[in-house]
């Protein structure tokens, strides 16, 4: 049982960015990846997901035991991926109510009652700090940065996957967002759950302790270690690693 990638490469045309990553997640644990912008970061989580600008050349991910890795984005959720990406997409047309009863429901495999699934998402939205009406506005139209980072945490909370991953959730947060995020990440995990949390901040690593910290410098983890090498890299930077 783990999300496990194998010397995984990962190419836009012409050129490679990820060069070859090994990584396992066990359920339970919480792994960070920081390193400099445009070191490949957000490839890796975008790849990871299935999405179609980004070929994997070589390498294997499994998801417990299966392999995934050409697999389609919705096949991988379905398998228990999610990605909470880096720039959320704005959907017009879709409120974020229908859009999370119709994913919820995917996840859970029934068609959800509308008005339990109400209620539900209610909570949800409580105890993410998000107004209520934010369920009937489309989906991140118009949002703030810090709205669509909560609300990525709330779709998080509900779909509950088995792996997730969040690729800078806490960018651009104030400091209560900051917490009120965390602690909806800390409700997600859980010991069934893994998690790949790409940060740039120590800060997040606070409130959602990690049990490795990895440095990522172009396309490949260049270094392992707890979360002390997090504190490190604040004080220090990337160029003393
Ligand atoms: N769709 C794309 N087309 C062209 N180049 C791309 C594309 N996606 C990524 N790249 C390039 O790949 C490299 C890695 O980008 P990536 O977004 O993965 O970095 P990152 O580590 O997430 O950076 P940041 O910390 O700034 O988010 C960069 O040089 C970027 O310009
Ligand atoms: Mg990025």
């Amino acid at each position: 049982m783990s999300l496990q990638l194998t010397n995984l490469k990962v190419s836009i045309p012409a050129k490679e960015i990820i060069s070859g990553v090994t990584l396992t997640i066990n359920p339970g644990t919480v792994h960070a990846i920081m390193g400099p912008n445009g070191s490949g970061k957000s490839t890796l989580a975008n790849a990871l997901m299935g999405h179609p600008k980004y070929q994997i050349t070589a390498g294997t991910v499994k998801l417990d035991g299966t392999d995934i890795t050409y697999l389609s984005p919705d096949k991988k959720a379905a398998a228990g991926l999610f990605l909470s990406p880096q720039h959320p997409p704005e959907i017009a047309g879709v409120s974020v109510g229908s859009f999370l009863r119709l994913a919820v429901g995917k996840a859970r495999g029934k068609p959800l009652n509308p008005l339990e699934f109400q209620t539900e998402l209610l909570a949800a939205l409580q105890e993410l700090q998000i107004e209520r009406s934010f369920a009937s506005r489309p989906l991140n139209a118009g949002f703030s940065g810090g709205e669509k980072k909560r609300l990525e945490v709330l779709q998080l909370v509900l779909l509950r996957p088995r792996y997730a991953i969040l690729d800078e959730t806490d960018s651009g947060l104030d400091v209560d967002a900051l917490k009120v995020v965390a602690a909806g990440i800390n409700r997600f995990r859980s010991p069934q759950t893994g998690i790949l949390l790409i940060t740039h901040y120590n800060r997040i690593l606070e409130y959602v302790e990690p049990d490795a910290v990895h440095i990522m410098k172009s396309g490949k983890i260049s270094l392992t270690g707890g979360k002390e090498l997090a504190q490190e890299i604040e004080r220090r930077g990337y160029a003393a690693d």
